[in-house]
């Protein structure tokens, strides 16, 4: 087993780590474990679906077997263990998807293999960028808890009623209102085209660097990887001429739309609590953490995105709204509610504050056991608070002030499918407009059936779309359809691995060799598998396989729809298939081969030659596929 893992920076000498070490740590993890903090899976048969972390999907393709303990995304073509999944989602080296795995399984590993993975892997622009954020951050943080140039900000963030712990756990930090990172950079020989790529500076004409964030509270804004890929920096003191909050310019590392604060320390708490909370800022998810409500997060102050929106979808189905309460906080929430109601299956609700309060204010005047509370009791369904939000923007002193309130109330009540509640809201309504029960129903009704007649247009078009839930199951191989022989290859290469007799059996065939490279070469290295592993384990293979793609074609034959039991027939008929093929390919090879080499000397005689013997042995292939 050699290491994937990269030299660091610098760089201190890292033990390789041991099979048995990282046996130890797979079969300590269940592989659902690990991908279900990320992706909500669901049981559909034998495997476990979701949607896919690795591209936007909105029906379901990625599996996990827990039998196997792979993944595999029937769209995308990814797949692997559970180190490859880490690997590809954390962008992170195969050592420190080790330990990022022991950790979780609470696996102890010697502290020689711990070194390597104290940051993100250094050999990439991406990893170098990283590198200087953390860096930055950990200055900044510097400043603001050890000296007498951050004593300011530090009473300030006391002020707001933080604590030491919560300070260190969110690297808050100050950037002073001098040159600090230049000249600390520059001591450290950092590279200058570098360095403007991080955002962390400004250039004057000259293509001179300055200090962006000067006198500001700093807030590192990490990535769903837990990386900071930029910072958030607060005035001290608002000024009129300064935005209370500057952040980062879009880079390579941070684009705002995709960003969520705090996703990636709130997410195992998301995953536990079955929902997440919505705020509108990051010192009102700071302070719900310092509350014990650990699955807050925010947008970067601008409004959601449908990026976003999938992040979180692919992690919970329920999802509450904590804005301010405020005109632009209640604002806020409709539009966040249309856009979500819009892009996204989540189950909604609204936190409703008192008016004027945001979250942070509350918890800072009510105390946590109040603000934990609130956030239980104050939640309400979309439509309760769209009610009132329409309510709360009308006079409603005449009648046609009344009436057009109805009509645009009304559409909202059609929607309601418990009668219960219906007749809640229906009540509520004739206290508070002093119209008949029986009118506002009788108008219901004529809604319901408009609409209904609407859909009934619409439904011939809709019928044509699969049912959004259902696994698509079979996109991979709609994709690359596979000729005869190689579906036959993909078969014994599967029989081979799994059962020793059908192993023992094609071994023992003089010359036998798979057509197609790949297939032979998984084939070869599956000897020397063989050599010091009893049995097969896909998610065990695919480490000693190593290359990506050969890794890829190993999950992929594990997702061959094969029958339990082998026969003997079925072996023969393989082995038929693929030695009778072996020739014809073998010599259209070299003879297109030759026919390279014809045009190139310019033997217009032989090409011509060339050209009949190749479609003659075309069509001999073609005859030995299926029609
Ligand atoms: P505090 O005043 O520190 O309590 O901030 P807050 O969290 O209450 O912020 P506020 O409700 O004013 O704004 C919510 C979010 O909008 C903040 O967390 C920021 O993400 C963002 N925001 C606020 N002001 C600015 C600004 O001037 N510029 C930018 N880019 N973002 C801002
Ligand atoms: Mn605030």
């Amino acid at each position: 087993m050699v290491s994937q893992g990269h030299p660091r920076q610098g760089s201190d000498w890292v033990a390789k780590i041991p099979e048995d070490v990282i046996e130890t740590v797979r079969t300590a993890t269940n592989i659902a474990d690990v991908v279900g903090q990320y992706v909500q899976l669901k049981k559909s048969g034998k495997n476990l679906f979701g949607l896919c972390p690795f591209h936007e999907e909105r029906t379901p393709s990625f599996s996990v077997s827990e039998d196997k303990q792979i993944f595999h995304c029937f769209s995308c073509g990814r797949g692997g263990n559970v180190f490859k999944f880490l690997m590809e989602l954390e962008h992170v080296s195969f050592p420190e998807a080790v330990v990022k795995v022991a950790d979780f399984s609470h696996v102890d590993l010697a502290s020689e293999y711990r070194q390597e993975s104290t940051g993100p892997a250094v050999d990439s622009k991406t990893g170098q960028l990283l590198a200087l954020h953390e860096q930055a951050s950990k200055l900044y943080h510097h400043i603001l808890v050890n000296t007498e140039m951050g004593q300011p900000a530090l009473d300030y963030l006391h002020d707001r009623g933080l604590t030491d712990e919560t300070i260190e756990t969110y690297q808050l930090g100050f950037a002073p209102g001098q040159r600090l990172l230049k000249p600390f950079f520059e001591q450290r020989q950092s590279d200058y085209q570098l360095l403007r790529q991080t955002g962390l500076f400004i250039e004057n004409t000259d293509g001179e660097l300055r200090d962006r964030f000067t006198e500001r509270v700093m807030f590192p804004l990490r990535n769903a990887s837990g990386h900071v890929a930029a910072f958030s920096g607060r005035l001290l003191k608002t000024a009129p001429d300064q935005p209370k909050y500057l952040n980062s310019p879009e880079t390579s590392l941070f684009n705002k739309s995709r960003l969520l604060f705090n996703f990636d320390l709130a997410r195992p708490a998301i995953r536990q609590a079955g929902e997440v909370t919505l705020f509108e800022g990051y010192m009102d998810v700071i302070s719900a953490t310092q509350a014990g409500v650990l699955n807050g997060i925010a947008s970067m102050g601008t409004s959601l995105t449908t990026e976003q929106i999938y992040a979180i979808e692919r992690t919970t189905d329920r999802l509450n709204v904590c804005y301010d309460g405020d005109e632009p906080g209640q604002r806020a929430i409709d539009r966040a509610l249309r856009l979500l109601g819009e892009h996204s299956h989540l189950q909604l609700r609204v936190i409703q504050l008192p008016e004027g309060e945001d979250p942070d204010e509350y918890r800072k005047a009510h105390g946590d056991e109040a603000f934990r509370q609130m956030l239980e009791t104050a939640k309400e369904p979309p439509l309760q608070f769209q009610l009132r939000y329409l309510r709360r923007s009308q006079a409603l002193n005449t009648d046609s002030e009344r009436l057009a309130y109805v009509n645009q109330v009304m559409p909202l009540l059609a929607q309601v499918t418990e009668p219960v509640e219906l007749d809640l809201y229906l009540n509520q309504l004739t206290t508070e407009l002093g119209i008949d029960k029986a009118a506002l129903l009788a108008q219901l009704k004529q809604v319901q059936r408009d609409s209904a007649a609407q859909q009934e247009r619409q439904r011939p078009a809709q019928q044509q779309q699969p049912a959004p839930s259902e696994p698509v199951m079979t996109v991979h191989q709609q994709q690359r359809p596979l000729n005869r022989l190689e579906r036959a290859e993909r078969s014994l290469l599967y029989r081979c691995l799994h059962d020793r007799n059908v192993w023992t059996r094609v071994s023992d065939v003089p010359n036998f060799s798979f057509v197609h490279e790949d297939y032979q070469v998984i084939y070869t290295l599956a000897q020397g598998y063989f050599q010091t592993h009893q049995d097969y384990q896909a998610a065990q293979f695919t480490d000693f396989v190593q290359e990506d793609r050969l890794q890829q074609m190993v999950i992929d034959l594990e997702t061959t729809n094969m029958a339990a039991a082998v026969t003997p027939r079925e072996i023969d008929d393989y082995l038929a298939v693929i030695m009778d093929q072996a020739p014809v390919d073998a010599q259209l090879r070299q003879k297109k081969q030759q026919l390279a080499e014809a045009a190139r000397l310019g033997d217009a005689d032989q090409q011509r030659q060339l050209v009949v013997e190749i479609v003659q042995l075309e069509r001999q292939r073609q005859a030995n596929k299926p029609v």
